[in-house]
């Protein structure tokens, strides 16, 4: 199943990851985020954040890898693989692995660096850049629950 949305503006994006929220707000999932410098990932995981209820200031974890939050109705982890690069993906697959069992929402940008070879079922998110404030995003589910995810989003 895929999915594609036309952002005119931030506000447009908000009300997307508002419906995202309550799609994954009971029993989480995996999320992979492409896409250029600029395009809108963190955007996008920081106000999915906002609406599964994060208290915290949602940054962007390129520094750390990973930023986590608590605060929410689900635990909500925030990936960045890109200081990792190919080889260092390699070696946290296993761990990102752990990420997708279980209730958490688990949002992982610079996905690029996975060569595609992510082993489990997730949501891949393309973000692309258009002009100012358009964007688009595009999402497809692998496996029915990420499918039923997606679709809910067509509705
Ligand atoms: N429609 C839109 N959707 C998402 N972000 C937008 C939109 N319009 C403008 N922006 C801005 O674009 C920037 C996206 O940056 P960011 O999310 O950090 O990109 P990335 O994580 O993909 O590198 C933010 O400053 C955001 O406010
Ligand atoms: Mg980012």
């Amino acid at each position: 199943m895929k999915y594609e949305k036309i952002c005119n503006n931030i506000d447009d994006t908000k009300v997307l990851a508002e419906k995202f929220a309550e799609l994954i707000k009971d029993n989480g999932c995996f999320v992979t985020l492409y896409g250029e410098i600029g395009a809108g990932k963190t955007a996008f995981v920081k106000l999915v954040a906002d609406a599964l209820g994060v208290k915290e200031k949602v940054t962007s974890p390129s520094f750390v890898i990973l930023n986590e939050y608590h605060t929410a109705q689900i635990p909500v982890y925030h990936f960045d693989l890109y200081r990792l690069e190919n080889e260092g993906v390699k070696t946290i697959l296993d761990e990102l692995k752990e990420y997708s069992e279980g209730h958490q929402a688990t949002f992982v940008e610079w996905a690029e660096f996975s060569n595609d070879e992510i082993p489990f079922n997730h949501i891949k998110i393309n973000v692309v850049y258009v002009d100012d404030d358009l964007r688009k995003y595009s999402f497809e589910g692998f496996g029915d629950y990420n499918n039923k995810i997606v679709e809910g989003l067509a509705e």
